[in-house]
């Protein structure tokens, strides 16, 4: 079954480009966004690869670690490894899983048959300290993640974990929010000082600081 937002993200033992993880001891205490790619030696997965590892410093000031995780064998990771850095950039700074038998995979639901052959889809899962999944994402193979868009939306759940707001169609860091539905108008008004109301269920606030 499909994981949920809210579900525990499955623990795994894993042989990656930096050694072998246990993926919750390797994460503990951070959020990590595990990202999954259908195969080495491809044009958009490449680029994919280069972009996140050109980003990682923005992921790594978030609290977040990043993984990638393909169905080849760690061999192939490892040779491909350098056209990544080619291509971006950047040398590749972040692990990619080994997943040849597919366990990890299949316990994200990360191989959707009625997709071609049985490399996974482009999946994202974002997940929280307490190994919680805050986000889930799948794009086509022949499709590019927007990494930048992944950055927003951890700025936006961890904006959201620790202010009552919520955030806006297409919101940006520092532009104004959505007072949250919990709070009352005049109550809101404490805390954040200037309410904008457009409609009762509808108020902004300028950018909260945390
Ligand atoms: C790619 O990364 O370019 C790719 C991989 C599998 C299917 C389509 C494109």
């Amino acid at each position: 079954m499909a994981l949920k937002l809210g579900d525990t993200a499955p623990d795994f033992h894993a042989e990656t480009t930096d050694g072998p993880i246990d993926f919750h001891e390797w994460k503990k205490g951070s959020w990590a966004m595990l990202f999954s790619h259908p195969a080495d030696y491809t044009p958009v997965c490449t680029t994919e690869l280069g972009t996140t590892a050109r980003l990682n410093d923005d992921f790594i000031e978030r609290g977040v670690k990043t993984i990638a995780i393909s169905v080849d064998p760690i061999e192939d990771h490892r040779g491909w490894a350098p056209d990544i850095g080619d291509v971006g950039g950047t040398d590749l700074n972040f692990p990619i899983i080994a997943d040849p038998d597919r366990t990890i995979s299949e316990a994200y639901d990360m191989i959707h048959p009625g997709e071609g052959d049985s490399s996974s889809v482009r999946s994202v899962f974002i997940i929280d300290p307490d190994n919680k999944v805050r986000l889930t994402l799948t794009y086509p193979k022949s499709v590019g993640r927007n990494f930048e868009e992944l950055l927003r939306v951890v700025d936006a759940i961890q904006l959201t974990d620790l202010v009552p707001v919520a955030t806006p169609a297409d919101w940006k860091p520092g532009e104004k929010v959505i007072v949250s539905p919990t709070l009352s108008t005049d109550q809101a008004r404490e805390r954040f000082g200037d309410v904008k109301e457009i409609k009762p269920y509808l108020r902004y606030t300028a950018a909260p600081t945390p």
